[in-house]
């Protein structure tokens, strides 16, 4: 296309976030022009076992498309058996999650507990992939503690047949602190593998950065939270973004499937995130943070939004 750079041509994903990527938020950030996006993670074993919430987790909209459902576990059986339920097939594709650090996943042998034992990673994935003819990834992290195994692992991946590898830039012993390091990237392009970049991804800069040096597309998590529109920006298009309305559209879309109690507590969490910035955003996220209804949730953001312009002042 003329004109259009190697680094304008690349994918946006939404990486999972456990309570936060519900079917609500991956349709919001879907409205923002996001290429892919991917479930909360969701235990096979719960699945494969009847898990009636972790079923109702996978409740998705057809207009979020293509999105991939994120399964974690460690038995190769069971995590292929899970992907044979219609709520898992119904996806466009399946992605496995090496790379949760949370102490109870990791404890059991799950997520991040994975990048130890590479021989179960590869059963894993080929078990998944034999049963599964849609695309796969795998998301890991760098490693446990140093990047010294993630040149194999993302080869192990290949070998064992994903399609694609999410790598969050990050050890699991770094958890979510210190910064993405991103200096393995050109290296892990190497493998062969396509690679989608994650971690601090928050403006077009950095994407470019990290497609220039080879990945083929972004996955951004925290800094989506509140800011959907980060995929319209990581691809310079114009879009236009009422908080209020999100809010009211988010509210809506959870009532789907959720009662209101439900629905009060999803919703605070993202106003937080809505509000995060904004000048006196603070005192209304306090108060919507004791609400019980949704009324006690939407009023003060109302009155906030009335009183401090369309999307409220940013604080600078
Ligand atoms: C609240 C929260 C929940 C997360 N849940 C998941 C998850 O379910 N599966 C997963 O692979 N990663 C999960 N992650 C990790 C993110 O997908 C991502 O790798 C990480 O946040 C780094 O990207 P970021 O800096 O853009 O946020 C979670 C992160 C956060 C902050």
């Amino acid at each position: 296309m003329s004109g259009e750079k190697l680094s304008d041509n690349f994918v946006t994903v939404l990486a999972p976030m456990a309570g936060y990527t519900d079917f609500a938020f991956r349709s919001i950030c879907r409205d923002y022009g996001v290429s892919l996006t991917v479930t909360e993670m969701v235990s096979s074993k719960a699945l494969v076992m009847g898990n009636a919430l972790s079923r109702r987790m996978l409740y998705r909209e057809e207009a979020d498309k293509p999105c991939f459902c994120q399964i974690f576990g460690h038995e190769p059986s069971v995590m292929a058996e899970s992907v044979l339920l219609p709520e898992v097939a119904k996806y466009e594709g399946v992605d496995i999650n090496m790379g949760c650090p949370v102490r109870k996943i990791v404890g059991s042998g799950d997520g991040s507990a994975l990048l130890e034992n590479p021989r179960l990673a590869s059963q894993c994935i080929s078990a998944v992939k034999s049963k599964w003819n849609k695309p796969l990834s795998v998301k890991f992290r760098l490693g446990v503690a140093n990047s010294d195994g993630a040149i194999d692992f993302a080869k192990m991946c290949r070998d064992s047949g994903a399609d694609f590898v999410t790598v969050h830039f990050r050890t699991r012993k770094q958890m979510y602190g210190g910064k993405a390091d991103f200096s393995l990237l050109p290296e892990l392009v190497k493998t062969g593998i396509p690679v989608v970049a994650n971690g601090d991804v928050a403006d077009r800069e950095q994407a470019q950065r990290l497609i220039e040096a080879g990945a083929k597309g972004v996955a951004v998590g925290r800094a989506a939270l509140g800011r959907p529109y980060i995929f319209a920006q990581l691809k310079n298009e114009p879009f236009e973004f009422d908080a209020m309305n999100c809010i009211e559209r988010h509210t809506r879309l959870l009532l789907k499937i959720f009662e209101e109690r439900v629905v009060v507590n999803e919703m605070k969490k993202h106003v937080a995130a809505y509000l995060k910035g904004k000048r006196n955003g603070k005192s209304v996220v306090v108060q919507v943070m004791s609400a019980r209804t949704l009324e006690e949730i939407l009023t003060p953001c109302r009155i906030f939004f009335e009183n401090g312009g369309k999307n409220g002042e940013e604080i600078k």
